[in-house]
């Protein structure tokens, strides 16, 4: 069995340890978390420690905090055996700073601890130091999740980019819909269906063909009345969208 310990108590800890313990391929034999916060969230037969001085041995430990803060923390890591990754899309394998071989354990998926979600289809993306680790984060990776892909640090770079835009700037487009549902006295409920339909046809053809709306049919009268109710950065997303679009499908 692999012994993992992982390190952080955010909303990529949390569902992690939550895959951790349902697994029977791995000992997961204890949690860090720097200070008591989260400690009700987390299965309480998991040893926990706040002290980086008394950390377990373990095959692999995994730092699941802060882009920012992964080669300061790193750094105060007295290991000299086993594998450190971390779980981020965009820092690169070398900011991690310790004497440990390390890695990278790449979740693809978005995460808050109030959301259910289902690891098993979660791509993990992993990459390593040195070739004979990778069989080992496989294996702790296949034990979770049925997508595991070997991903290097330029790969992974471009990948969270495209990452990005699929998920963040979506979700802010939602949170746009919603402003001016709110603003206009109708609910959200009822562009639900569009939404659901929208990441259903991607499932089927190129987004690029899934493509509608008036900017894909380079309709300037509607765009411009579009644009004459919006203001401020609402506005200006909306223009770059349909002028990006219109280049994309006028050429
Ligand atoms: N959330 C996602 O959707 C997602 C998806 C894939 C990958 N990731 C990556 O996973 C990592 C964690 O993200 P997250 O969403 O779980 O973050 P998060 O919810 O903000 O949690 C971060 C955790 O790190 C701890 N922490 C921060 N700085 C620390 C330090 N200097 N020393 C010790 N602990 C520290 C925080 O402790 P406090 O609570 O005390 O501040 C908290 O427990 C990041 O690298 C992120 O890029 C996130």
């Amino acid at each position: 069995m692999i012994r993992v310990v992982l390190l952080g108590a955010g909303n990529v800890a949390f569902h992690l340890a939550k895959a951790f313990t349902k697994s029977n391929d791995i000992d997961f034999i204890q949690r860090y978390g720097r200070n008591n916060k989260n400690d009700h969230l987390f299965d309480k037969t998991i040893p926990k420690t706040d002290s980086l001085n008394t950390l377990a041995k373990a095959d692999i430990y995994i730092i699941a905090i802060n882009d920012d803060s992964i080669s300061t923390f790193s750094k105060q890591l007295n290991i000299d055996n086993g594998l450190v990754v971390h779980t981020s899309g965009s820092v690169p394998m070398e900011s991690i700073n310790c004497k440990a071989n390390k890695g990278v354990f790449y979740p693809l998926q978005t995460f808050s601890i109030v959301q259910k979600i289902d690891y098993k289809q979660i791509p993990i993306c992993l990459e390593t130091e040195i070739k004979s680790d990778m069989e080992k984060l496989k294996h702790l990776a296949k034990s979770i999740s049925n997508n595991v892909y070997e991903i290097n640090s330029l790969q992974r770079e471009k990948l969270h980019i495209a990452a990005v835009f699929a998920n963040n700037f979506s979700n802010f487009m939602f949170t746009i819909s919603k402003d001016i549902c709110d603003d206009n006295d109708f609910s959200f409920d009822i562009l639900k269906p569009l939404i659901e339909e929208t990441s259903q046809k991607i499932k089927e053809i190129n987004p690029k063909e899934a493509q509608t709306g008036p900017a894909k049919r380079n309709d300037k009268k509607i765009i411009e009345k579009h644009l004459s109710q919006l203001e401020g950065y609402q506005k200006e997303i909306y223009n770059l969208m349909s002028k990006s679009i219109i280049k994309t499908y006028n050429k």
